[in-house]
């Protein structure tokens, strides 16, 4: 054997044994890491060091310990089992930290409380699943393995977005989504507050935003398939947090490392303020109601085309507008210290604006040559109040069309091109392109999950890169997941639909892009699962749903495809509509479905359970699916 080739067999194996070695389940994989051999057992009575600046982290990890494992905790510069250290690293940051888990205890050092805090993240999850549960757990041993970490992360914005407008969450709610964002070294979260389908913070100098813009009536069903509010009906569903709940939250977010990011999404979506203040939009004297998730636009989004049945956006001619612009960020900006205010931007509807002759005369009196020049005429005015209030704006990349000026930043979400195009103007930006970090986008198989625009693979979103090539990397502030509600209908959903993607984005939003592997990443996620079941969180499985394609071959006749999203599945499945077991037909191949099959039934198998859902997908569906060969 040539020398060379050897040396890179011997590569190959130590670079396995490593990976084996350090497989530790640790979301988002550390920048840095090296296990050692042996594990640590917390004593009987734990003892905590901790400098008085880090107090509320050692309570909290105290609390922790004391409700969880029972052990007594008390604090002691003398041998400590558990030793926060507060130094100054450069190398790591604000936001880093070093673990180590050795024979003398946990040693954390951070260069201040966030670092501190990620550092208690990654120590619980390198604890047993129990860890997560808030109930006395006395039959768990508490060993950790030995490790030495070197942490930080790649972006200083990971963040999430939940609209609350489309339903509401409660303040206790919104908590739990903070919770759940901490657990993986989420640090931002934008809070999607006024929609068309509800206004949701207090404003006091306009208070028919929530008394009338909160409510609307009740309804089940599928979005825009819903039945149109009647005027005279009760207004029963809805909710808003008053400005004392609005501080709780982001005092609450704030004890965990994240900031708040509030969103009015102004001037389109704005129909539960047009609903309180009829004459801020063009049609002052149109009956509006707030919506109930009945169709009222033509939407192709993507691509910048939406028009509505009535003016569901802010007048930008009227002065009146600006003023009570004004009067809302006043409000706002001193509820959330962050330096950005989000003022949304999408979607905006501009056929009734082409209608208004005051919109006209604004576009003569200020040179507006088009539509998408009087919005940014509109966002120039909005910056201007925003900047007054020592704050800087934030917007979708819509914000961009007609011209984008100072240190205005752009969230990207129509795939990544506007983010592109935004840095290449020299503005910030933030990536959450709808085709990878959409978490209200189905994440399994069509026909098993709730229907809402499109799927979106867990797999996809961990494929995503937010450095786009050709743009000055620096200005990537960073990466965010979105969740949209309209078909979200409370807080264990939302879940549901955020995890286990949101692990993804997690991934993608803290860890060197060299350290990011998708085998290893799902075999995490799995030991995950048992720690999301005792901290309570719902999460999806769709990972063990094959993906199912088909094609027309040459003949004009469906094929089918499956494969798994992950390694080790087999999938069995039936065409004569009977239940699929582990002695039906085993997918190995593309396979013939004959005309008049009713529906394909699979399920998959690991080491010789079932682990997948029981997929039914009717012939209608896989007929729809089907991409043709020619
Ligand atoms: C968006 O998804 N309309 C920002």
């Amino acid at each position: 054997m040539k020398p060379i080739k050897l040396l890179l067999i011997l590569v190959g194996l130590s670079a396995a044994f490593i990976t084996k070695a350090q497989n530790l389940s640790i979301i988002p994989e550390p920048y840095q890491m090296t296990k050692g051999s042996g594990n640590y057992t917390l004593p009987k009575t734990i003892a905590i060091n901790a400098p008085s600046s880090a107090n509320a982290i050692s309570d909290l990890m105290a609390g922790k310990l004391r409700t969880t494992t029972g052990r007594v905790v008390y604090f002691t510069k003398n041998k400590p089992s558990i030793d926060l250290q507060v130094v100054n690293d450069a190398n790591l940051g604000s936001e880093g930290y070093s673990l180590d888990i050795n024979e003398k205890g946990i040693q954390i050092k951070a260069n201040g409380n966030a670092g501190l805090f990620y550092g208690w993240q990654t120590v619980m999850q390198l604890l047993p699943a129990a860890i997560y549960t808030n109930a006395l757990q006395v039959n768990t041993n508490w060993t950790l393995p030995y490790v030495s970490i070197i942490d930080k992360p790649r972006f200083g914005w990971r963040g999430m977005m939940l609209d609350v407008s489309r339903h509401f969450f409660s303040k206790a709610d919104v908590m739990t989504f903070i919770d759940d964002m901490a657990r993986y070294k989420f640090n931002r979260f934008h809070w999607h507050l006024t929609d068309d389908q509800g206004w949701r913070i207090e404003i006091k100098a306009l208070p028919r935003l929530t008394t009338v813009g909160a409510w609307r009536p009740e309804r089940k069903g599928k979005w825009a398939n819903i039945t149109a509010p009647a005027n005279d009906e009760p207004k029963t569903y809805g909710g808003f947090y008053t400005q004392e709940d609005i501080k709780e939250v982001v005092a609450y977010a704030k004890s965990k490392f994240i900031e708040v990011i509030p969103e009015i999404d102004i001037p389109g979506h704005s129909l539960a303020f047009n609903t309180a203040y009829p004459n801020m939009s063009t049609m002052p004297n149109y009956p509006f109601q707030v919506n109930a998730g009945n169709e009222f636009m033509d939407w192709d989004g993507l691509n910048g085309h939406v028009t509505a049945q009535f003016d569901n956006s802010l007048d930008p001619s009227n002065e009146e507008v600006y003023n009570n612009l004004d009067k809302i960020f006043t409000e706002v900006a001193a509820l959330f210290p962050f330096e950005y205010i989000h003022t949304g931007g999408d979607e905006n509807a501009k056929n009734n604006w082409e209608k208004s002759a005051n919109v006209q005369a604004l576009m003569k009196k200020e040179g507006l040559k088009n539509q998408n020049e009087v919005q940014s005429y509109f966002v120039r005015r909005v910056q201007k109040i925003v900047n007054n209030k020592g704050k800087k704006l934030m917007g979708w990349d819509e914000i961009l069309e007609g011209g984008l000026s100072g240190d205005a930043a752009v969230m990207s979400w129509r795939g990544v091109k506007g983010g592109i195009e935004a840095a290449k103007q020299n503005h910030k930006v933030v990536m959450s392109p709808n085709d990878y970090n959409y978490t209200d986008f189905y994440q399994g198989e069509i026909t098993a999950e709730g229907k809402v625009y499109r799927g979106l693979r867990m797999k996809t979103t961990y494929s995503y890169e937010p450095i786009p090539e050709g743009i000055d990397p620096s200005l990537v502030l960073g990466n965010q997941a979105n969740l949209w509600s309209e078909q979200i209908f409370d807080m264990r959903y939302a879940q549901y639909m955020t995890w286990p993607r949101g692990m993804a984005v997690a991934e993608t939003s803290w860890s060197p892009k060299e350290k990011k592997d998708w085998k290893r990443f799902t075999n995490k996620v799995e030991k995950h699962f048992e720690k999301l079941d005792a901290a309570g969180v719902r999460y999806a499985k769709s990972i063990y749903d094959p993906i199912v394609t088909t094609q027309q071959n040459t003949k004009g006749e469906l094929m089918g495809m499956m494969e798994g999203e992950i390694e080790g599945l087999d999938i069995y499945y039936t065409l004569n509509d009977q239940m699929p077991d582990n002695y039906s037909s085993k997918y190995t191949a593309p396979f013939l479905i004959p005309e008049d099959v009713f529906s394909l039934r699979v399920i998959s198998y690991r080491d010789g359970k079932p682990i997948g859902k029981y997929l039914n997908i009717p012939m209608e569906s896989l007929k729809k699916r089907a991409t043709k060969v020619l």
